[in-house]
């Protein structure tokens, strides 16, 4: 089972809209996928379809973090996809992890151990985080085995990456199923002069990490969202474009981690 960490403490690059279109991208190749919000925004709940006000905490991804087995609170979506669900009392979650054994550092790896008794329920799963270091973000990566970092052409973002960086380290120490950051270009305009020379900064400090995939700027990627489908589902200008990146896409995690 491939656990990946969506995640970069800057706001707005573009982690749930990753979240989303590539769980369906994987659930599109007939793998079975589980989309996990931890983010008291729940935006990725919103646009796989759930409305997260009409949940209980209890049925959320909180009830799952407090002990509830995952198959007791997940829903399934029109994507094809389960997820568990965000609530936004999640805003607490940093504190309530704070008192718990071991800073709530293994909850999530734990709830998703027990997914995989006696055989793995899913193939994929794919935690959607807010735009913050901290607790969450550990507990997160502490249960990961690849973390997913979406970057766009700006200095601030840069930055973030390198916070990432050195939160990824750490929880390799205690998680060694991590096998370390990727990092994918989001929202960029190639032919662009200012894009370009952020690019090569990527280049020279994150060779390695970095995706081949690039997701440029579509409007179809912005206005799905507030019809709450994914790429996959979507029927306006530049879906089939869109939807053809996030399947290289898959097909190069696929390279890299295998398919389940
Ligand atoms: N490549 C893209 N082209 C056009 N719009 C995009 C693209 N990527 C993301 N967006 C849009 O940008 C907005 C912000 O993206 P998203 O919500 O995924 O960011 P985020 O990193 O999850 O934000 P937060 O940190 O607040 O959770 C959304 O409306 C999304 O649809
Ligand atoms: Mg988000």
């Amino acid at each position: 089972m491939q656990i990946y960490a969506l995640a970069l403490e800057k706001g707005g690059v573009g982690k749930t809209c990753l979240a989303v279109n590539l769980a369906a991208a994987f659930s599109r190749l007939n793998l079975r996928v589980l989309v996990i919000d931890l983010d008291a925004q729940a935006h990725a709940s919103y646009w796989l379809g759930i409305v997260a006000s009409s949940i209980r905490p209890e049925d959320s991804v909180l009830g799952v973090l407090n002990g509830r087995a995952v198959v007791d609170c997940v829903r399934t979506t029109a994507e094809g996809v389960d997820v568990l669900p965000a609530h936004a009392a999640l805003a607490s979650l940093p504190v309530q992890l704070a008192t718990a054994p071991n800073s709530g550092l293994f909850v999530l790896q734990d709830a998703l151990g027990k997914l995989c008794l006696p055989t793995p329920r899913y193939d994929v799963v794919i935690c959607d985080l807010a735009p913050a270091r901290g607790p969450v973000l550990a507990t997160a990566l502490a249960a990961a085995t690849r973390c997913i970092t979406p970057v766009q052409p700006e200095d601030l973002v840069m930055r973030a990456l390198q916070a990432l960086v050195e939160s990824v380290g750490q929880a390799q120490r205690v998680n060694p199923q991590l096998r370390g950051m990727s990092i994918i270009r989001n929202r960029y305009a190639p032919r662009s002069a200012g894009d370009q020379i952020y690019d090569q900064l990527l280049r020279e400090a994150y060779r390695t990490q970095l995706l081949k995939t690039i997701i440029p700027v579509r409007a179809a990627l912005r206005d799905s969202a507030g019809l709450q489908q994914s790429i996959f589902r979507y029927n306006g200008p530049d879906a089939n474009e869109v939807r053809n990146v996030f399947l290289d896409l898959v097909e190069e995690l696929i390279v890299l981690d295998g398919a389940a």
